[in-house]
């Protein structure tokens, strides 16, 4: 029964309820008349759900804070490593590491696709560009990433980013945050 009740409505409703038994005088009460201890029993029962829900009650659920030092959540992590693996995965390689070789274009004059793992140069980048050049790709400017705007929409595009970053070192994601800092300036 309690499970089936919405989290908000019991905490408001013991608002208003908790008064009357409120203070040593009602717990008085509440010890001469076994009724009334039925209720005081039951308001503590209902004022300790509510303890231990109040993250549910003020919307600040631990799987929504973001990881310490960056600025996304595990869950973007998880929802963008999926994304990942699906669209991009193919040429960055499934853990990002793709190509070693960034540097040296193929006999066609193409670059490969660079490691997004922190070891290459996406760090340079900040969130906006990044963002930019997931979604519309790089043949605009001589290259052959095809973009993803309509494949993924904005909320997709972060997570992916939020990913793999997820795999760049402290001191790396440190550079990039001051690089993205200023680009905010
Ligand atoms: C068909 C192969 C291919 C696919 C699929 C692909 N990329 Fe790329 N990516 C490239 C290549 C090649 C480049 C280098 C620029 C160019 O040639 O367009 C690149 C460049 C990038 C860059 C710029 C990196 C930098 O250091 O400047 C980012 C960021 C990126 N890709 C992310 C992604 C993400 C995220 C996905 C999946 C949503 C993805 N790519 C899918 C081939 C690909």
């Amino acid at each position: 029964m309690w499970q089936s009740l919405d989290v908000t409505t019991i905490c408001n409703g013991l608002g208003d309820r908790q008064r009357p038994v409120a203070g040593p005088s009602g717990a008085l009460r509440a010890s001469k008349f076994a009724p009334g201890v039925f209720v005081l029993a039951a308001l503590l029962a209902m004022m300790s759900l509510c303890l231990c829900t109040v993250s549910a009650c003020t919307g600040n659920a631990p799987d929504q804070d973001t990881v310490p030092g960056r600025w996304y959540t595990a869950n973007q992590v998880v929802s963008g490593e999926a994304l990942y693996q699906t669209h991009c995965a193919a040429c960055h390689a499934s853990d990002a590491s793709a190509t070693a070789e960034w540097r040296t274009p193929d006999t066609a004059g193409n670059f490969p696709p660079p490691p997004l793992n922190g070891t290459a140069h996406t760090w340079h980048h900040p969130l906006e560009v990044l963002d930019n050049s997931i979604a519309n790709g790089g043949i605009a400017f001589g290259g052959v990433m095809p973009g993803f705007a309509e494949a993924l929409n904005d909320g997709e595009r972060m997570t992916i980013i939020a990913w793999f970053q997820s795999l760049w070192s402290d001191e790396i994601y440190e550079r990039w945050q001051s690089i993205d800092a200023r680009s905010r300036d």
